[in-house]
C-alpha cells in the first residue's frame, strides 16, 4: 500500500496545539480547563470550528460530546466508522497536552488523509469527550455515556459539596439530563477506535523512543473515604477529649502510603483531595471526605491493596469507604498493536510496546469489544497533570503520521476484504454486540 501521499503539516499541527493551549491558561503556565468550565466551553467552540474548517460535519450529543464526522462519497453512512478521540478538559492546574494532543493530532491526521487523495471506504469520526478527568465525579464520563457504561444515578452525584453534579452542569449548558441515554451508540457503529496521548510517565523519555504502543491500561478504582469525628470549639475542648476527623484522616493517609510502598512498584494509591467540614480556624473538624485513586496492572494486586486499605480504615472509628467506580484493566487489540508497529517500522520511527498507568477514554471502547489502539509520545521528564507538561513537536508529527497511516490501512482493509456483514462489521473479526 503506497502511503507516501500522506504528509503531516507540522506547522499546522503545532499552531493548533499552541492555540488550544491558550484556553484556560493561568499565570505559571498551567491550565484551569476543568470539564464544562467557561474555558473548556470556549476551547470546545474553537476546536469545533477547526473541525468544520477541515470539512467535518460536527454535532454535539446529549452529554456534550462533540462528534466530527467525514462520510466519504459513495460510502453508506451506516457502515461502521473508524473513530479517533480524546478530551479537551484538563485537571486543575493541568498541562497543555493531556487530551489536547490526541485531538489536534487526530484532526491533523484526518486533514492529511483528505489531502492525500486516498479515499477511505468507511466514515471517519473525531470525538471530543466530555469530562475525561473526572472533575465532577469518576471521569471518562463522555465515552462511558456514549458506550452505555455509566452507573445508575451517577450524573446526579458529585464527589464533593463544592462541585456541582454533571446533571446540574449539563442543565446549565442547555442539555436535558433526563435525555443522556440519547448519547448511547451501538458498538457495531465502530470499526476501530484510536487515541494518541502523551505517555504521562518517564519511560519513553528515558529510553529516548518517540512512540509507545499501548498494550494495556491499568485497573483503576476511585473511592470516597468519609471520616466522621466530633466538631466543637477549638478553644475550649482539651486535646485528650477530642475526636478530630482531620487527625484521623491524617493517620489514614500516612498508613495507606506506608502500606502501599511495601507492595513495591505494582500498585499506586493517591489521596488527592480532602474536604474538611466545616473548615475554619476555630472549629475542630467534624468530617473529612477524601478521594482515593487506586491502580494496579493486575487484578489480584489491586484486590490485595484494597484489602490492606480496608483494614487501615477499619482501625479508625466512624470511617466509611465507598467505591464509586472501577474501570480499566483492559488489553488493547492485538491486530491494531501490530498494525501500528508495522506503520512505525515502515516510517523508520523507533517504537516500543508498553502499559499505561493512566486511564483514557480508549478504555470505554475496548471494554465494549471495539478494537482499540493507543499511541503514546514522550512527555519531557515524564511530567504530566501539571504546568510542566511538555512535548517535542517532532514527536507530535510522528504520532500524526503513524495515526494517519493506521487509519488508512484499517479503512482500506475494509475495502479490500469486501466482507462487511449487514451490520457493518468485518466478519473476519467479530464485533461485540451488546
Ligand atoms: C487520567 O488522566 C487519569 O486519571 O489517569
Ligand atoms: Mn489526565
Ligand atoms: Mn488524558
Amino acid at each position: 500500500m503506497d502511503l507516501s501521499a500522506i504528509r503531516i503539516d507540522t506547522h499546522r499541527l503545532q499552531k493548533d496545539l499552541v492555540h488550544l493551549g491558550n484556553f484556560g491558561e493561568v499565570p505559571g503556565g498551567g491550565l484551569m480547563r476543568t470539564a464544562l468550565s467557561e474555558a473548556d466551553l470556549e476551547a470546545r467552540r474553537w476546536f469545533k470550528s477547526r473541525m468544520e474548517e477541515a470539512g467535518l460535519g460536527v454535532r454535539e450529543d446529549a452529554v456534550a460530546n462533540l462528534i466530527g464526522r467525514l462520510d466519504p462519497p459513495a460510502v453508506s453512512s451506516s457502515s461502521s466508522c473508524i473513530a479517533i478521540g480524546s478530551h479537551i478538559d484538563s485537571v486543575p492546574n493541568g498541562g497543555k497536552f493531556d487530551g489536547a494532543l490526541g485531538l489536534c493530532v487526530g484532526l491533523e491526521a484526518i486533514r492529511a488523509i483528505r489531502e492525500s487523495g486516498l479515499s477511505l471506504l468507511c466514515p471517519l469520526e473525531l470525538l471530543v469527550f466530555t469530562d475525561e478527568e473526572g472533575s465532577h465525579y469518576a471521569g471518562t464520563f463522555g465515552s462511558r455515556a456514549m458506550l452505555d457504561l455509566l452507573l445508575e444515578g451517577e450524573i446526579d452525584r458529585s464527589k464533593n459539596e463544592s462541585q456541582p453534579s454533571l446533571a446540574a452542569d449539563l442543565l446549565r449548558i442547555g442539555k436535558d439530563p433526563a435525555r443522556i441515554a440519547e448519547a448511547i451508540r451501538r458498538a457495531t457503529e465502530f470499526r476501530a477506535f484510536l487515541e494518541v496521548h502523551i505517555e504521562q510517565g518517564p519511560i519513553l523519555n528515558a529510553m529516548n523512543i518517540p512512540i509507545g504502543i499501548v498494550e494495556g491500561i491499568v485497573f483503576l478504582e476511585r473511592h470516597i473515604i468519609r471520616v466522621v469525628g466530633q466538631s466543637g470549639h477549638a478553644g475550649t475542648i482539651p486535646m485528650h477529649l477530642r475526636d478530630d476527623a482531620l487527625v484521623k484522616a491524617a493517620r489514614i493517609i500516612t498508613a495507606v502510603s506506608d502500606a502501599l510502598v511495601h507492595f513495591g512498584t505494582d500498585i499506586v494509591g493517591t489521596i488527592g483531595n480532602l474536604q474538611v467540614h466545616p473548615g475554619a480556624f476555630n472549629i475542630i473538624p467534624g468530617r473529612v471526605d477524601m478521594l482515593l485513586d487506586l491502580r494496579a496492572m493486575d487484578e489480584l494486586t489491586l484486590a490485595s491493596g484494597r484489602n490492606t486499605i480496608r483494614k487501615i480504615v477499619e482501625s479508625e472509628k466512624n470511617v466509611q469507604t465507598e467505591l464509586i467506580l472501577s474501570k480499566g484493566g483492559i488489553s488493547m487489540d492485538g491486530d491494531l498493536m501490530k498494525l501500528i508497529e508495522d506503520s512505525c517500522r515502515e516510517r523508520g520511527i523507533p517504537c516500543t510496546r508498553m502499559g499505561s498507568g493512566a486511564g483514557h477514554d480508549a478504555m470505554s471502547f475496548q471494554t465494549r469489544g471495539i478494537p482499540t489502539g493507543m499511541i503514546f509520545i514522550p512527555c519531557e521528564k515524564g511530567k504530566s497533570h501539571g504546568p510542566e507538561e511538555a512535548i517535542r513537536w517532532e514527536d507530535a508529527t510522528r504520532s500524526a503520521q503513524v495515526l494517519a497511516d493506521a487509519v488508512v490501512k484499517i479503512g482500506i482493509v475494509e475495502r479490500e476484504e469486501r466482507n462487511i456483514s449487514s451490520q457493518g462489521c468485518i466478519q473476519a473479526k467479530p464485533c461485540s454486540r451488546r
